[in-house]
């Protein structure tokens, strides 16, 4: 299987790269290091780039069919997503819909 890990470099997100790829799956990950580690990612292939960017996300959809996409692109705290000033909070919410939106095309 094909799967896309958005966030892939983070905490729980690279866990989750290494697991799939013990269970042999084709990975891609797809962080743009904010708070991640590209050391973390242990397996498959790494894409840089903000998941906000909707011309990144064109390409990396038309390189590769996924199966699957995973999304652990987030604060680490929930709190801080509650503290966030409501520009930023709108900036953020508007980058998870460009996700969907870009897996549909
Ligand atoms: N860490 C925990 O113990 C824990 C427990 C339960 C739930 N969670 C949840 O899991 C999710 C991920 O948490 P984490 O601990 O892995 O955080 P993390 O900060 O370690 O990982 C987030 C990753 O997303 C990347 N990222 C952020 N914004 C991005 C963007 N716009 N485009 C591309 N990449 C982007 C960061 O560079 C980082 O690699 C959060 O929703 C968190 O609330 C975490």
């Amino acid at each position: 299987m094909n799967i896309l890990v958005v966030g892939g470099a983070g905490y729980i997100g690279s866990h989750m790269v290494k697991r799939l790829g013990q269970r042999g799956c084709a990975v891609t990950t797809l962080d743009d290091l904010s708070s991640g580690h590209r050391d973390a990612v242990l397996t498959g292939d790494f894409v840089h780039g903000d998941m906000a960017d909707t011309a990144l996300l064109r390409g990396v959809f038309a390189r590769r069919k996924y199966d699957a996409v995973m999304h652990f692109a987030s604060f680490i705290e929930v709190g801080e997503s509650v503290r966030a000033d409501d520009a930023r909070r709108s900036v953020r919410i508007a980058a998870y819909q460009r996700l969907p939106l870009s897996m549909r095309r």
